[in-house]
């Protein structure tokens, strides 16, 4: 099975709540791929969970796009259509094959192109959000109530 995804402290974007949910789904992610799991269902359920976590993740970040218009929000949104259709073709997948080629492109979409768009996209967002920060003192003190109340 695929080795662990590991979180470097560089893949920090500064903005807590985006930090904080990137960090959660590594660890989501990990699980899935470390657990020892047999159980189909509860394989397929996991999967679920972490896809549901990322569609919710990628709505806050383009909530945020939408609300402080975000130049580039077109482009950073194609991405994460992107990667949700790519996990929308792992999850049959999951049901009918061994899993370790499934769980092999799961690792590689996450090792490669997610840490890849958060060397990039996000951090980009991030220092856009933090600009609009510094401009504004209401969106920082929404950025840290999304932190507080974040799962
Ligand atoms: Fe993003």
């Amino acid at each position: 099975m695929p080795s662990g995804i590991k979180w470097s402290e560089d893949l920090c974007t500064g903005i807590a709540v985006i930090d904080r949910q990137h960090k959660t789904f590594f660890k989501l992610t990990n699980d899935l791929l470390e657990g020892s799991e047999n159980d189909k269902k509860l394989i397929l359920k996991a999967f679920d969970f972490l896809k549901n976590y990322i569609a919710e993740h990628f709505g806050l970040e383009e909530k945020l796009m939408v609300d402080y218009k975000y130049p580039a929000i077109k482009q950073h949104k194609t991405f994460h259509d992107n990667f949700i259709a790519e996990l929308d073709k792992l999850e049959p997948r999951l049901q009918e094959e061994s899993l370790e080629p499934v769980f092999l492109r799961l690792n590689y979409l996450v090792v490669n192109w997610f840490v890849n768009h958060i060397s990039t996209k996000d951090k980009k967002l991030a220092s856009f959000l933090e600009s609009q920060a510094l401009k504004d003192k209401s969106v920082s003190a929404v950025l840290k109530r999304l932190h507080e109340n974040s799962i």
